[in-house]
């Protein structure tokens, strides 16, 4: 099913989203709701509060493999950063380059519920920190420096101020 996906500046964007306390049959269909939705606007990366929900739950789809993950933890960050640029399915037509550790490990459980623990580089390591970050109310637009705040504000002033 293909939800309605939230844009900025909706309020449920800033929220701080809920451990999922049990992997029920309506957090595996949240997950393959948010996956067919992701897919569906050709992005690589869906957080719940996008869709409204307010459940640590997203959908990566990265380096050729879609990723559920519920209650995703960021255990460790590699020291070194990469800047690359990004887009969110919430700023339809806004990219910013953002920068972002390198390397990340990370635990939690995926979309049947399994506990997990994985270390990713790439692609992947950043739509990961995109998402992770939105489950707690952070916003890509939250990370850029002045001179790419300035360059944008035209574009985000009728949204009101951030
Ligand atoms: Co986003």
């Amino acid at each position: 099913m293909i939800l309605e996906i939230k844009k900025y500046p909706d309020p449920v964007l800033r929220e701080k989203c809920e451990e999922v306390k049990e992997v029920t049959d309506e957090i595996k269909n949240l997950g393959r709701n948010m996956a067919e939705t992701m897919t569906e606007g050709q992005g690589i990366g869906l957080a719940a509060p996008q869709i409204g929900e307010l459940k640590r739950v997203i959908t990566v789809q990265a380096d050729n493999q879609l990723r559920v993950l519920v209650n995703p933890k960021i255990i460790k960050k590699s020291k070194e950063t990469v800047v690359g640029e990004e887009g969110c399915l919430s700023f339809p037509g806004l990219f910013l380059k953002i920068k972002r550790a390198k390397g990340i490990e990370l635990k939690g459980l995926d979309g049947n519920g399994k506990e997990i623990q994985i270390r990713v580089t790439g692609l992947t390591a950043r739509v990961l920190q995109h998402e992770i970050d939105h489950l707690d109310g952070i916003l890509f637009i939250d990370k850029i420096g002045f001179w790419q705040r300035l360059k944008i504000r035209k574009k985000l002033k009728h949204h009101g101020s951030y």
